[in-house]
């Protein structure tokens, strides 16, 4: 058995392990890839200032995203078929995050609904919606969020149209879905996740199936998706959902200060700097390229956080530095469900949450909430 160290370690795990067609559809970006790489590669440009001789005793970590505590600023990001990485993979991500102490973010197009999410765990979680044609039905998720004690929503801004994924339209992940024989035969290679899902009911889209009549099954799910997400979508949407909400409010896909200034006028709380992970348009700045810009726009007016690209403490440092009051993790806490589910994210927590402490300490700092851009040369 390989020792664990890294999250590159995770994904190599999680590769073996997770069928092809889903672990492409997590691990891939849109077009070229360009931006999907570049928001890895970008972080790596950012340089520490090393500091010797300051007391590092008692260091912490703890600081507040929208005004909630957390052990760390770094919450599990919203992404979709997380139930298909492992059997019951949101129930396991978001049980590893509450024994953590960070946000777990339900996605609406997770395998796992609300209430069972709610049923499973014991801290409050963050839910994500999108903006549907079909207005009822997302006044209905947000009742159930609240209901389910949810204590943020995320407003993903960026999704109404969906960048093309090769490796999605090659593995059969297209609407509908279309499985190819490699693809079926791929999935009979990995007996550990196919016990996992024989062992669960929970193989479809709960939020969805039976709380929207005429979706009965995945194919007529994805065609309903399809018609469904608004492409006039606009700024009265997003007030509309603030006042329908009433609780903290995070928008999530902003990569333009001037968009950003428009999120301060809408009165949400926080904005997520994000090109959903480089799976929409490449060709976008890197997340990380495009949060200094968006700081200087939005100043203290709003929280900025960030997604895209994370694969360590350290970017989790650098993202602080350029002045993210905190981020989102996808890719690496799916890595580690799909390698040994609930333990694997508890195992990419701890390797961020170390190499974060250890990074801030060789800065020459011992408090979070004191990191700014003097960390950096
Ligand atoms: C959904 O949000 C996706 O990126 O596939």
């Amino acid at each position: 058995m390989t020792v664990i160290t890294t999250i590159e370690d995770l994904r190599v795990l999680a590769q073996k392990r997770v069928p092809r067609m889903f672990y492409d559809y997590a691990d891939s970006g849109s077009w070229t890839e360009s931006t999907y790489r570049a928001n890895s590669s970008d972080f790596a440009d950012i340089k520490f200032r090393q500091r010797v001789a300051v007391n590092l005793e008692n260091r912490s970590l703890n600081t507040t995203m929208t005004g909630q505590a957390v052990s760390m600023p770094v919450a599990l990001a919203p992404t979709g078929l997380t139930g298909m990485q492992h059997a019951d993979g949101e129930i396991l991500a978001a049980r590893a995050a509450e024994k953590f102490g960070v946000p777990f973010t339900l996605s609406t197009m997770s395998i796992c609904s609300i209430e069972d999410v709610a049923q499973h765990t014991n801290k409050p979680f963050w839910f994500q919606v999108y903006v549907m044609k079909d207005r009822a039905f997302i006044e209905r998720l947000i009742d159930r969020a609240k209901a389910a004690n949810c204590s943020a929503l995320v407003l993903t801004l960026d999704l109404q149209i969906l960048g093309q994924r090769h490796k999605d339209i090659r593995n059969g992940l297209s609407a509908p879905p279309k499985p190819t024989l490699a693809t079926i035969l791929n999935l009979m290679t990995k007996p550990r996740w196919g016990l996992g899902m024989l062992g669960t009911r929970r193989h479809g889209f709960g939020n969805i199936i039976g709380h929207v009549s005429g979706v009965a099954d995945m194919s007529s799910l994805s065609s309903w998706t399809q018609q469904q997400f608004d492409l006039a979508l606009s700024w009265k949407d997003v007030e509309w959902i603030k006042q329908r909400w009433g609780g903290k409010l995070i928008l999530k896909g902003i990569m333009d200060p001037e968009d950003a200034r428009l999120a301060v006028a809408s009165g949400a709380d926080a904005l997520i700097v994000s090109n959903h992970g480089g799976r929409q348009l490449d060709g976008a700045l890197s997340s990380i390229r495009a949060l200094p810009a968006i700081v200087d726009a939005v100043g203290t007016q709003i929280e900025v956080h960030m997604d895209g690209g994370i694969r360590s403490g350290q970017d989790v440092l650098r993202a602080l530095a350029l002045g993210a009051k905190g981020v989102y993790i996808g890719r690496p806490f799916l890595y580690g469900l799909g390698a040994m589910g609930e333990e694997g994210v508890t195992k990419c927590l701890d390797i961020i949450r170390n190499e974060l402490d250890l990074t801030m300490a060789f800065c020459g700092h011992t408090d979070i909430k004191q990191i700014d851009k003097t960390i950096l040369i």
